[in-house]
C-alpha cells in the first residue's frame, strides 16, 4: 500500500471556518485575522476562511463580510467559503472571493437539520449559485457530508453520495470533497467507499474530508492516498465541527497530517515549524488547549549525542 506514494499532496485548510463555527465564544475578527495570517505563513495556499450563511443559524460566523474585507494574502493563495444559497453567493461575490464552496448531506436528516432542505432542494438550489458563480469566474468546490455515516440515520448508502456526487460535478464543481462528517469511519470502509468513487471519477475530482472524532482519520486519509486522492482537508491543530452533527468534534488536524507525509518524502508545500506556530495562534485565539497530536507533542525532536 505505500509502494505507490506521491510526490505531493494539496492541503485545503478549514480551521477558520469548520473549526471556529462550532466554537461556543464568539472569537473577535481580529483573532481570526491573525489565525489566518499565521496559516498563511506556514505555506498553505488554500484556506477557507468563513461562511456566508445564516448568522441565525451560525452566529459564530456572522462576521464574514467583515473578516473578508480585513484578510488580504498574496495571489498564489486561494481564499474560499461556504456558501448555502444565491445569498450566500452574492456576499461571497460582492466579499471578492474567487472560490466558493457549496455543501450538503447524502443524508436527508442531517440535509435537513444542516440547511432546512431535503437532498433534491439543495441540488436545485444549486442550480442558483454554481452556474452564476462559474460565470462570474469563480471556481466552485462541493463538500457531501456523512458518507461514512450520519448522527441521525446511522449508516448511510455510499451510492446515494456517489448520485450527488455526479449531479454536483455535473453542475460544474471543480471537486467534490466527500465528508466522514462524524468521524466514524475505518480504513476498510473508506476502501470500499473510493473503489466505488473511483469507478466513477477521476482521482483529480475528489478530496478528503475527515474528521479524527475516533482517531481513525489519519488511517482513512493513508487508505485515499494509496488509492490515489491527492487533495486532503485538514484544520490546524485538529479543531473542528458541524454545530448540526451531534458528537462531530476535531478535524483531521494539519500538523499531523503533514507530519505523517513528509515523513513519508510526500511535500506539501507547507512549513511544519511555522504549521505549528499557526497552532498556537489557534489556541490563543481559541483560548483552549486544542486535540491535535503533533500540535501537543510537536515535531520529532532528535537528540544529539
Ligand atoms: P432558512 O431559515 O431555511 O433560510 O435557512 P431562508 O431562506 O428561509 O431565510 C431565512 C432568513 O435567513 C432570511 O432572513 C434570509 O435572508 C436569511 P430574514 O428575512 O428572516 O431576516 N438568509 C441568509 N442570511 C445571510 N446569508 C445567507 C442567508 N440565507 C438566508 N446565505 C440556510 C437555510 C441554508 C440559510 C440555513 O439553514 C443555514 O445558514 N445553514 C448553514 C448551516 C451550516 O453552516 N452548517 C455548518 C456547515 S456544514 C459542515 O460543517 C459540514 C462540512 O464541514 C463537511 C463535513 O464535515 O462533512 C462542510
Ligand atoms: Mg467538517
Amino acid at each position: 500500500m505505500l509502494d505507490h506514494l506521491p510526490d505531493r499532496v494539496s492541503i485545503y485548510e478549514v480551521s477558520p471556518r469548520d473549526g471556529l463555527q462550532n466554537e461556543a465564544h464568539p472569537i473577535p475578527v481580529r483573532g481570526k485575522q491573525r489565525l489566518i495570517e499565521a496559516l498563511i505563513a506556514s505555506g498553505l495556499k488554500r484556506i477557507e476562511l468563513t461562511s456566508f450563511v445564516s448568522p441565525r443559524w451560525v452566529p459564530q460566523l456572522a462576521d464574514a463580510d467583515q473578516l473578508c474585507r480585513a484578510v488580504t494574502a498574496p495571489a498564489d493563495v486561494t481564499l474560499s467559503a461556504l456558501c448555502p444559497n444565491a445569498k450566500g453567493f452574492e456576499r461571497a461575490r460582492a466579499a471578492g472571493l474567487k472560490e466558493i464552496a457549496v455543501f450538503m448531506s447524502a443524508s436527508e436528516t442531517h440535509n435537513k437539520k444542516n440547511t432546512n432542505k431535503s437532498v433534491a432542494q439543495s441540488l436545485e438550489t444549486f442550480e442558483e449559485v454554481v452556474p452564476p458563480a462559474l460565470a462570474a469566474g469563480m471556481r466552485v468546490r462541493a463538500y457531501v457530508s456523512t458518507v461514512w455515516g450520519c448522527p441521525y440515520e446511522g449508516d448511510i448508502d455510499p451510492k446515494a453520495a456517489l448520485e450527488i456526487t455526479q449531479r454536483l460535478l455535473g453542475l460544474g464543481c471543480y471537486q467534490v470533497s466527500l465528508g466522514d462528517t462524524i468521524g466514524v469511519g475505518t480504513p476498510l470502509q473508506t476502501r470500499r467507499i473510493l473503489e466505488l468513487f473511483l469507478g466513477q471519477f477521476s482521482a483529480e475530482t475528489l478530496a478528503l474530508h475527515l474528521h479524527d472524532t475516533r482517531g481513525t482519520a489519519l488511517a482513512n486519509a493513508l487508505v485515499g492516498l494509496s488509492m490515489g486522492i491527492r487533495d486532503f482537508d485538514a484544520s490546524v491543530a485538529g479543531v473542528g465541527g458541524c454545530p448540526y452533527a451531534p458528537g462531530a468534534a476535531g478535524n483531521l488536524a494539519t500538523e499531523d497530517l503533514v507530519y505523517m507525509l513528509h515523513g513519508m518524502g510526500v511535500e506539501t508545500g507547507v512549513d511544519l515549524d511555522r504549521l505549528i506556530d499557526a497552532g498556537k495562534v489557534a489556541e490563543s485565539v481559541i483560548g483552549r488547549r486544542l486535540p491535535g497530536k503533533v500540535h501537543q507533542a510537536g515535531a520529532r525532536t532528535l537528540r544529539r549525542s
